[in-house]
């Protein structure tokens, strides 16, 4: 089966509502201008929790082909959680995807698989689609156990999910030493890990989730490194970070099925 390949722009804390707003109309413009096929990519963006009322309103009323969702969600309901944003919230803007498990909410933020697992059955009970966000440190790469950490990652995410929300959620790996680094994965380094974390949801799940889930690859992902990781079998699409910012890379990456593959 297809699987519609998806490029996610991750903001990360980047870009107040009155940027995003210049950001969002140029990066139509020019999806326009370039003849952007959105059938063949789903071009989305993940902005900071203050734009998303500002980017809604603009999607919504210029009909704007861009998907956007957020980058975090809080694992509770409601309640005294000081500084969180609760899923319902975020379905109230019209957000249909949310980053979860982030290195960087991993990092800073002492996020824990169980932790990413509440916030994965928090997203999918709501609706949303999350982006679940797995890979290994530069350390456990040296030491040859990328494959074992990143699937125990999945594992840990995954828990409690049926068959139907995993097939309809979205996994990206994005190894650690990888990202805001330049230091892009090899396509093949890549597709090994994406592979395997099809493997296992294969396993687990069956050969109809296996192939209908989207698997991401994420970590300094550019206008000229994109072709080759998208002409991988197993990556459906990229998280892409720093190149989001930049209007005419994002919408190149946007655009990677016109690119050669070098
Ligand atoms: P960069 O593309 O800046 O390396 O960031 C990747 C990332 O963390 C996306 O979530």
């Amino acid at each position: 089966m297809a699987r519609k390949p998806l490029m996610a722009g991750n903001w990360k804390m980047n870009l107040n509502h009155v940027e995003a707003v210049g950001l969002l109309q140029k990066l139509t413009w020019t999806l326009e201008d370039k003849k952007h096929d959105p059938d063949k990519s789903e071009v989305v963006v993940l902005p900071p929790f203050t734009d998303l009322r500002t980017v809604q309103t603009l999607v919504d009323g210029d009909r704007l082909e861009i998907g956007y969702g957020a980058q975090d969600v809080s694992a509770f309901d409601n309640g005294a959680y000081t500084g969180d944003i609760s899923a319902d919230m975020l379905v109230k803007l019209g957000c249909r995807y949310v980053v979860v498990g982030h290195s960087e909410r991993r990092r800073f933020h002492g996020e824990d698989d169980n932790i990413v697992n509440a916030k994965t059955l928090k997203a999918v009970s709501r609706g949303m689609v999350p982006i679940v966000c797995v890979g290994e440190r530069l350390a456990v790469r040296e030491q040859f156990r990328h494959v074992p950490d990143t699937l125990h990652h999945v594992e840990g995410a995954l828990v409690g999910l049926t068959s139907d929300q995993v097939a309809n959620m979205v996994i990206a790996y994005e190894p650690v030493w990888a990202i805001g680094t330049g230091r892009v994965a090899t396509p093949e380094d890549a597709q090994e890990v994406c592979t395997a974390i099809r493997g296992w949801i294969r396993e687990r799940h069956g050969g109809e989730v296996s192939d209908r889930i989207r698997i991401l690859y994420g970590g300094s992902v550019n206008a000229r490194n994109v072709a080759a990781l998208m002409a991988q079998s197993d990556i459906d699409g990229c998280l892409v970070g720093a190149a989001s910012l930049k209007v005419d890379e994002f919408s190149a990456i946007a655009r990677f099925y016109e690119m050669p593959v070098i």
